[in-house]
């Protein structure tokens, strides 16, 4: 009722106006505002209606300027479309509809910033009624992505005053953006001594506007995990809109109100030799504090949060504090650990290093490696494990039990720990040969037999070679051994030999003997003077070595006898010749048959003429019929064999 109330008043009022003056019959209806996008089209529309009826009407279109006055853009009536000149909107603008339809619509292209102006479109008719209406146009620009920059050093909870924590800024927009913080989502907004907000909003040459805004904040130790960002408003037509920077955060600087200080490395046991590292670190963080770590047994003290100790010894355990001063307040906090390092003192063995021990006897030993860990002992000898345990016994001493014993402390508890010591056990006793194989050879004459000796016994026993005919023979060589001492001669072998090698110490004596028996090996060719020849491949060294002897006892036998029968034989055909040649003088008997037989014989017998050629030699030389030599050929088979 009271619209239609209103309604009737209007229409009095209007009523009252056209009775008054002429414009009043014209009604006009446009939209409060247009909003478009800058260089966007804006369409301005104007609607009217006329008591007269719309028809011949003149059109006009004003912009109220920036003083208040209304400028003329555009005149239109029944003959005439007129676009004024030297208006910002003289190319722009065009204007449809004829009236005659009641409506017309403005048309701006490209909208500028300077655009956002009221136009008013004015309606007259040929009577000379007018209306007019007014439309606001807004233009918009969306801004530039918003950007943030956090403070890039740290923040002390100790400031006094608020702190920057950063700035946002977003460019370029129209009109006005908004800026608003944000910490964890939480909107922040200007609060006393707490929170300041500070935005600065520049015009751009362009008429665009940018904003900045400034965040500064009392920091709390809780604000090191704080994420801070900035949301953006900003209107666009028919509404507005929104966008968010990418998230910081800060670094908060609070004291500590503990440190601690812990061995980082190694995990587990510490022995001598291996590297500490030591860690301290405080509760707070704080660029503003100095830490360092003490050792308060010697008040040795090292600058920083590690400290490393290289190739450590016992002298190192000890208690380890480590300080946090803050250089603001000069508030020092401690914290310390106790380092402990383990430790195997060198082995001790008693008897040290050398012993000596009378075969027979016994020894006992013992090995001992100071450690406050459990350790664990063993003996080897030769690489095996021969005793457990601190204490060595050695019963019934014998030449084998000598040798060196190692004594090995281990702890158990921690790889690598070791000592190790040497304990050389002699046992004392009579000489003992050590091989006695060997002892009976022969050997061929005037060549070298070497005769080797090696006995143990301790004290290591002198070593004397001599022959059964009591000299004494040279040493050739003598080395000790791991056992004893091996000692070696040479002999020439010129007869039958036995030597003896007697070791001997304070203790008593050993004997071995070597029985050398002296053989030969030598031919005789049959009937060569010159050539000698043998039926071993003995080396002719051997051989001429021989000559120089008086012959064997088997070979002048062999040769004594066949030249006894030779000479024997000669002498028989010399007295049967010279009994033929009696009987022939005599001329009684000399038979056909007689000659023949002599013949014979003779043939037979006297081919082969043994001849000595001079004393001591045992080449027999063989001598053809009549001194001449015979053809090797015939020689085959005929080789006097004077070896046994
Ligand atoms: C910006 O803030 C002002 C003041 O609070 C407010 O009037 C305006 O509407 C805001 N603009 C946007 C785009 O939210
Ligand atoms: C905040 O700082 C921490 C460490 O300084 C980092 O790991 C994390 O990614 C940061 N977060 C953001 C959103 O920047
Ligand atoms: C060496 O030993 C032999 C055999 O036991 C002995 O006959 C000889 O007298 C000893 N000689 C020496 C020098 O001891």
């Amino acid at each position: 009722m009271a619209v239609r109330d209103a309604g009737s008043l209007l229409v009095g009022l209007l009523v009252l106006f056209h009775t008054w003056g002429a414009w009043a019959a014209v009604e006009v209806n446009m939209e409060d505002r247009v909003e478009v996008f800058r260089g966007e089209t804006a369409s301005i529309a104007c609607m009217f209606t006329s008591s007269e009826g719309i028809g011949a009407m003149i059109i006009q279109w004003f912009y109220v300027t920036r003083g208040g006055e209304r400028q003329n853009i555009y005149y239109q009536d029944a003959t005439t479309k007129i676009v004024a000149r030297g208006t910002p909107f003289t190319d722009r603008i065009s204007v449809n509809g004829t009236g005659a339809t009641g409506d017309v619509v403005l048309t701006i292209s490209n909208v500028q910033l300077q655009d956002e102006l009221e136009f008013i479109c004015l309606i007259g008719s040929v009577t000379g009624e007018a209306g007019e209406g007014r439309t606001k146009l807004r233009v918009f620009e969306t801004p530039d992505l918003p950007t943030i920059e956090s403070v890039q050093t740290g923040i002390s909870v100790s400031e006094d005053s608020l702190s920057k924590i950063g700035t946002c800024e977003v460019k370029n927009g129209f009109p006005k953006p908004n800026i608003t913080w944000y910490r964890n989502n939480t909107p922040l907004r200007t609060a006393q001594d707490v929170v300041k907000v500070v935005p600065s909003i520049t015009s751009e040459s362009s008429g665009l506007f940018s904003v900045k805004s400034e965040l500064s904040m009392k920091v709390v130790k809780e604000d090191k995990d704080d994420v801070f960002y900035c949301e953006v408003t900003y209107f666009v037509p028919g509404g507005t809109r929104m966008t968010e920077t990418n998230r910081v955060n800060i670094t908060v600087y609070y004291p500590s109100t503990a440190v601690s200080i812990w061995v980082e490395s190694p995990k587990g046991k510490i022995k001598e030799g291996d590297s500490i590292e030591l860690h301290c670190r405080g509760n707070g963080n704080t660029p503003s504090s100095i830490i360092s770590i003490k050792h308060t047994k010697t008040d040795q003290t090292w600058e920083g949060n590690v400290l490393v100790l290289r190739n450590v010894t016992r002298l190192n355990t000890g208690d380890y504090t480590c300080t946090s001063m803050d250089t603001d307040t000069f508030e020092e906090i401690t914290d310390y650990t106790t380092v402990f390092v383990n430790y195997l003192k060198p082995a001790v063995v008693i008897p040290e290093n050398t012993t000596v021990v009378v075969q027979g006897d016994e020894l006992k030993a013992t090995c001992n490696a100071l450690s406050p860990l459990q350790t664990h002992t063993a003996w080897f000898k030769d690489g095996v494990e021969v005793s457990t345990g601190h204490t060595l016994i050695l019963q019934d001493a014998t030449f084998d039990t000598a040798g060196a014993y190692v004594c090995v402390v281990t702890v158990p508890e921690i790889e690598g720990m070791e000592t190790r010591k040497t304990l050389v056990v002699q046992v004392q006793g009579p000489p003992e040969i050590m091989e006695k194989d060997h002892t009976e050879m022969e050997q061929i004459f005037e060549k070298t037999v070497e005769l080797s000796c090696h006995a143990r016994g301790f004290p290591a026993p002198s070593i004397t070679w001599t022959t059964s005919d009591g000299k004494v023979l040279k040493t050739a060589s003598q080395e000790d051994t791991e056992e004893g001492v091996q000692s070696v001669v040479t002999i020439k072998v010129d007869s039958d030999i036995t030597a003896f090698c007697n070791a001997s110490n304070e203790h008593g004596t050993a004997a071995v003997t070597f029985n050398i028996k002296a053989i030969t090996h030598t031919t005789t060719p049959a009937t060569t003077t010159t050539t000698t020849t043998t039926s071993n491949p003995i080396s002719s060294t051997t051989v001429k070595a021989q000559t120089a002897n008086p012959p064997e006892k088997v070979k002048k036998e062999g040769s004594g006898v066949i030249i006894a029968v030779i000479i024997i034989c000669i002498l028989l055909l010399a007295i049967l010749g010279s009994v033929l040649y009696f009987l022939y003088k005599k001329g009684k008997i000399c038979g056909r048959s007689g000659k023949q037989d002599l013949t014979k014989e003779k043939s037979n017998k006297d081919n082969i003429v043994v001849e000595m050629k001079s004393d001591n030699t045992e080449e027999a030389v063989l001598l053809g019929v009549n001194g001449e030599k015979q053809p090797p050929s015939d020689q085959s088979g005929e080789y006097l064999d004077v070896q046994k």
